[in-house]
């Protein structure tokens, strides 16, 4: 049966680094399983005040994340943590209180950043909100990816030096999905 994986990417840059990787990812899986990256740059500010009178672009995000047996993040360094937009999306899905789109849904945390740890701090920020959400997350292998010439090759798939190490992250990631989707 087909595997859908909501992809979070937390940069809204049209030539992202983050995009690319997420791109390339996709093109690592098999073919019964589809990365679907949801949008999260038309979202509004989140404001508690509307937790029972979502945007429609919030209740899209919710309902995208729902149906997805695995959610994927892709995230960006900013200053040693996540992206505003990407904790903004977060937030979003994750009200009203009890109502969170992500709870129990299994994820993994990438990125890459053109300074030297790789998004490491990033990320670990982030696992610490997903356990918050009660998402049970990928913990090996990490990947810590560098920007760098040959990260993706003219046609934007991981080029030769990454391109086995980031195969068998996908496929971790893949198999931790199916061990923890309710779905
Ligand atoms: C950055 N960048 C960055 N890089 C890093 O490795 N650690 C960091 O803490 C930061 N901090 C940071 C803050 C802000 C506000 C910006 C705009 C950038 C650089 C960052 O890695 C670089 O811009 C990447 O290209 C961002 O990812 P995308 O947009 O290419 O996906």
């Amino acid at each position: 049966s087909q595997t859908t994986i909501a992809v979070l990417v937390g940069s809204l840059r049209k030539e992202s680094f983050n995009r690319k990787l997420a791109d390339a990812l996709a093109r690592l899986a098999p073919s019964d399983v589809t990365f679907e990256q949801l949008e999260i740059g038309d979202l509004p500010l989140y404001n508690q005040d509307d937790d029972d009178n979502q945007a429609d672009a919030v209740k899209r995000l919710k309902s995208e994340l729902q149906s997805a047996d695995g959610v994927l993040f892709v995230t960006p360094e900013y200053n040693r943590s996540v992206s505003g937009v990407l904790k903004n999306a977060i937030d979003h899905a994750s009200r009203p209180y009890g109502k969170s789109a992500f709870a129990g849904k299994p994820a993994g945390v990438i990125g890459v950043s053109v300074g030297a740890i790789g998004t490491a701090m990033a990320q670990q920020h982030l696992r610490n909100i997903l356990a918050y959400l009660d998402m049970p997350t990928l913990n090996q292998p990490e990947a810590f990816i560098h920007a760098k010439d040959g990260l993706f090759d003219d046609a934007g798939n991981i080029g030769p030096a990454s391109k086995e190490f980031l195969q068998g992250w996908v496929d971790s990631f893949l198999g931790w999905v199916t061990r923890h989707s309710a779905r």
